[in-house]
């Protein structure tokens, strides 16, 4: 990309967009283009054209999606994969159409197989069934990679796909019932401290581990393989560390100043016991890391924080 490259990033408001705009601005890169869904619903086939038609955009950021937890997942997937099925569809097509010059687009850890191997290597996807409650979302994202690739190999386009851990940060939803499990524990530590409770309890025994990434981090991946990296086959994105439940929670209540204690709740689910992307591509790619997960959750807090302020006013 050049700094004046014209880049549209779809999806600008979300966790990922937002960050992959603060990076792009902080490269020097001056030429973005962004529409919030309700200037731009990418559902719509005709405005999606007409967009592209008019700003001709060198490259594009695909970010936008309809996310959610496992709730609205489970309780709605023929909303997810229409949405995300027709929006994707409609935005790689138009960025064909009008010769994009290159395309990322975003996938995500949950899109595996339900008992990939761990840490899950890029070479696992579609080798076994995928994880039921997101089945209807882990379909639309894998078609919407395909899609990619399948214009690579028919045309010789350069569209490229990544697949993100678990990621936070600045813009996450913190919402009390259909967020993440790291934002979830920050609301909740957040209000066990400020209400002076004695407990936090945390849902299962502690014992399973995750993988998280910062979301500037992650940004700063994606700009980097948008510069780097052609190919068909997706990449990883991910630090390649893992940490129990137990531990994060531990480091959420550290960072929060929280002083009562923490409480696990064996009669609730654990989920999957590890959950880990191989990341020995990514690395041999030349790229790593660089928040660590403390200093992370800090960052996070503060935004948390005027999050909290920016809804009182
Ligand atoms: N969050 C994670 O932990 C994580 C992990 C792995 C992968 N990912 C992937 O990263 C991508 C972005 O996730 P995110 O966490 O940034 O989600 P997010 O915060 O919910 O943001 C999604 C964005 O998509 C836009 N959007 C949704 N429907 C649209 C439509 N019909 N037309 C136009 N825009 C639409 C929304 O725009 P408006 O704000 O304008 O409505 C919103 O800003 C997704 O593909 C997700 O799978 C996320």
């Amino acid at each position: 990309m050049e700094k004046d490259s014209k880049i549209y990033v779809a999806g600008h408001r979300g966790m990922v967009g937002s960050a992959i705009v603060r990076k792009l601005e902080q490269e020097g890169y001056h030429n973005i283009v962004t529409r919030t869904s309700k200037e731009l619903d990418l559902r719509r086939q005709d405005a999606v054209e007409q967009f592209f038609a008019k700003e001709k955009p060198d490259y594009v950021f695909l970010a936008a999606a309809k996310v959610g937890g496992i709730m609205a997942n489970n309780t709605y997937p023929a909303d997810f994969m229409y949405d995300n099925m027709i929006l994707e569809m409609n935005v790689i097509k138009s960025a064909f159409d009008n010769k994009v010059k290159k395309l990322m687009f975003l996938g995500s850890s949950c899109i595996y197989p339900r008992m990939a191997p761990q840490p899950m290597p890029e070479s696992c996807l579609l080798t076994s069934e995928l994880e039921q409650t997101n089945e209807a979302y882990a379909l639309a994202k894998i078609s919407g990679l395909k899609y990619c690739t399948y214009l690579n190999r028919q045309y010789g386009t350069d569209y490229i796909s990544v697949m993100p851990t678990n990621l936070y940060g600045p813009n996450d939803n913190y919402h009390p019932k259909n967020s993440h499990v790291l934002p979830a524990m920050i609301r909740r530590f957040h209000e066990a401290k400020v209400s002076g409770a004695p407990t936090v309890t945390v849902w299962g025994t502690g014992t399973p581990l995750r993988e998280f990434l910062y979301v500037d981090d992650l940004a700063d991946a994606c700009l980097y393989l948008m510069n780097t990296y052609s190919g068909d086959e997706t990449v990883n994105l991910g630090t390649g560390k893992e940490v129990t439940i137990a531990e994060l929670a531990r480091i959420v209540k550290k960072v929060i100043g929280y002083e009562g204690e923490i409480v696990f709740d064996t009669t609730k689910p654990d989920g999957t016991p590890r959950k880990l992307l191989d990341v020995s591509k990514l690395c041999g790619l030349g790229w790593t890391y660089r928040t660590e997960l403390e200093e992370g959750i800090a960052l996070a807090y503060d935004d948390f924080l005027h999050s909290e302020m920016r809804a009182e006013r």
